[in-house]
């Protein structure tokens, strides 16, 4: 935990008279794909946006790289649910201003000639020119990847990205996320209610317990080989007994954990488990 690039330290938020999640602790390493999985109003969402800086947590505190978040920083990227494209701007120009608050003296010229880059990387070439309003959903949303991307984030953030999309366009953003991740050795943290989108991306999967009072219940390390593609995930051995887990999780003991937490559980190391390993 030491040494990870994250470290989430015994975070809780807590509005009056509820806590929604307390006594969180777990790290994400240079180069991790974590995924947090569990049921709705758990406070996913919550923590992710105290991850990105945009959420002080009640308790506890978040160090990235040896200094604790302070506020939102243009080192962690977030891909957001919806697209958050800036509606009077071109896809291109878009990317182009995410990349200018990066790189403050780079000359226009340079900016739209990376920003296209970018949007090539994920089949965007010909709607560079396109607004939002004349995007399908997930053109919007591949805009929302190639800016995030784009801006070479010390860690990417993504909230359920590909929820919104219909089942093709999600599995093709899915296998392009894939792909620019490991092409970039990204660190990432993913929020997800799709079981088959975390175990295709994740290196680990935390898994939540039901709130209010959610806890960390338990770290699923994800064992099943890279690359990994998902036409070919239901092959590979042990993808059956992680899904089950995962599942199990959800339907079951996601909510007998939130009635009771094993007396042996210790909040700064929940239980790792390897299933199908
Ligand atoms: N101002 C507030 N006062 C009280 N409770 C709040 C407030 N804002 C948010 N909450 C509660 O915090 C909880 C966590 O919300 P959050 O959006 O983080 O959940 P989530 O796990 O992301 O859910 P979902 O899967 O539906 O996106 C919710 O139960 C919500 O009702
Ligand atoms: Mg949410």
């Amino acid at each position: 935990m030491n040494h990870a690039y994250v470290s989430v330290e015994g975070i809780a938020r807590r509005y009056p008279g509820a806590t929604i999640f307390e006594d969180l602790w777990f790290g994400v390493n240079r180069g991790e794909f974590v995924c947090l999985v569990g049921h709705s109003g758990c406070g996913k969402t919550t923590v992710l946006n105290i991850l990105a800086g945009l959420e002080k947590p009640s308790d506890g505190e978040v160090i990235v790289d040896g200094q604790a978040i302070e506020g939102p920083s243009l080192d962690r990227a977030v891909i957001f649910q919806g697209h958050a494209l800036m509606p009077w701007m071109t896809a291109e120009q878009n990317v182009a201003f995410a990349l200018s608050c990066r790189h403050k003296d780079m000359p226009r010229a340079q900016l739209r000639d990376a920003a296209r880059e970018a949007l090539e990387r994920v089949g965007l070439t010909a709607a560079a020119d396109k607004k939002p309003s004349q995007l399908s959903g997930g053109m919007k949303q591949r805009v929302g990847i190639a800016r995030a991307f784009a801006i070479a984030p010390k860690m990417l953030l993504m909230d359920e990205p590909f929820s919104a999309l219909d089942a093709l366009t999600r599995g093709a953003l899915q296998d392009e996320v894939a792909r620019l991740v490991s092409e970039a050795d990204q660190t990432a943290f993913m929020i997800t209610h799709d079981v088959d989108e975390a175990i295709l991306l994740a290196d680990r999967i935390l898994l939540m317990t039901n709130g209010p009072d959610a806890r960390l219940a338990e770290v699923v390390v994800n064992t099943l080989p890279r690359p990994r593609m998902r036409a070919t995930l239901h092959k590979l051995p042990g993808y059956h007994a992680l899904r089950e887990h995962i599942l199990d999780f959800l339907i079951t003991r996601s909510r007998l954990m939130a009635q009771g937490l094993p007396a042996d559980w210790n909040p700064r190391h929940a239980p790792e488990v390897r299933p199908g390993a």
